[in-house]
């Protein structure tokens, strides 16, 4: 599938990517053989005791797999998988190694610039200071500039499932990394978790100089209120941007909005065809196209999926979409127009 030269040679930004996402069970058992520190199955409680259990395990959600989210008491559920891999990270060269590791990907498939999401509290919550994070971060961002032509920025995402006060405490935090961090996000589990929870330390962030943004996810789990608060309600004026989002592609009124408001979204194809009919999908993500709303492709969590990164995500939407090459050169092109680097960095980007 990755043979489409055109595709491959085209200049990328990369707006959805989380570091996480890329910690696949590989990747999971290097650090914690490295650091001595066993993973904990959360099915058993028990340690993991070897490489092939932890794929076994972490070979979640699938989608060609078809029905192997039904078959979840043998498989972790996505955030089980996810954040299992957060206690295995201990030292700065982790940190270092984990960021190097997406670099170096992203200069195999041209991605020239990112913005990288980031989970500070699941870090935290397991032992990790913000110094171990963010030092082992800075010196991966600064090799890849420097080596390989790859620039990046930071986002953090508050995680919606923990409290307004876990959130402030963290973003406190995080203003003394403001140098790395150009934008604040919202992620994790979103049922039952409304942006507006948040609303007080986006306006403050906001008012700091950060842009923001948040994800709303996709299918009937998640109401379009949300999507409506991201784009109207967040820190007074709505967010800068909209993560996913998909589900808004089903009313005329918010996809008006989102036009009428220029709100990019972040649409990455592979996360919602593990769970949602891939003629959906793509019916919504085309309609969202030819209605003239900015949107751009990112790879979400490749290490969760089919190892799916940007390219494979752009892949897929041109096939299932059926975008010409002209079409899918728009989609990159909204990345360069829905991404947070000040202009002169923009055009020397490209
Ligand atoms: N954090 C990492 N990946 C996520 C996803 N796909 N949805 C919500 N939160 C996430
Ligand atoms: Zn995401």
């Amino acid at each position: 599938t990755t043979n489409d030269p055109y595709v491959s040679a085209i200049p990328k930004i990369e707006l959805h990517i989380h570091i996480e996402g890329i910690i696949s069970a590989d990747l999971k058992w290097k650090f914690s053989q490295r650091n001595a520190q066993p993973i904990t199955n959360p099915r058993t409680n028990q340690p993991f005791s070897s490489l092939e259990e932890l794929r076994d395990s972490h070979d979640t959600l699938k989608p060609r797999a078809g029905n192997r989210m039904d078959n979840s008491e043998e498989t972790l559920s996505f955030f089980e998988a996810y954040y299992g891999g957060f206690e295995a990270l201990k030292t700065t060269r982790d940190y270092y190694d984990l960021a190097m590791e997406y670099y170096e990907r992203a200069a195999g498939m041209n991605v020239r610039y990112a913005e990288i999401f980031f989970d500070p509290q699941g870090h935290t919550r397991v032992g990790t200071s913000w110094e171990t994070m963010m030092e082992g971060f800075r010196a991966a961002q600064g090799k890849a500039e420097r080596e390989l032509d790859v620039k990046s920025a930071w986002i953090m995402c508050f995680l919606r499932d923990e409290s307004l006060e876990s959130a402030t405490q963290h973003y406190n935090a995080a203003l003394k990394y403001r140098d790395m961090i150009i934008g604040i996000g919202l992620d994790s589990n979103e049922v039952g978790r409304p942006p507006s929870l948040f609303d007080g330390v986006f306006a403050r962030a906001r008012n700091d100089g950060f842009r923001l943004t948040a994800h709303c996810d996709v299918g009937k789990h998640y109401p379009l209120d949300h999507i409506h608060q991201v784009a109207l309600g967040i820190a007074g004026i709505g967010a800068d941007r909209i993560d996913h989002g998909l589900n808004a592609a089903g009313d005329a009124s918010l996809t008006t909005l989102i036009k009428s408001k220029e709100l990019g979204m972040t649409i990455c194809p592979w996360s919602y065809i593990r769970h949602q009919p891939l003629d959906e999908v793509f019916g919504r993500i085309r309609a969202l196209f030819d209605a003239g709303i900015m949107i751009s492709i990112g790879s979400d969590d490749p290490a969760f999926m089919e190892d799916t990164w940007v390219l494979e995500n752009l892949l897929v939407v041109k096939k299932y979409c059926g975008f010409t090459n002209v079409e899918v050169q728009k989609l990159a092109e909204n990345a360069i127009n829905m991404c947070w680097a000040s202009g002169g960095a923009k055009e020397r980007m490209m």
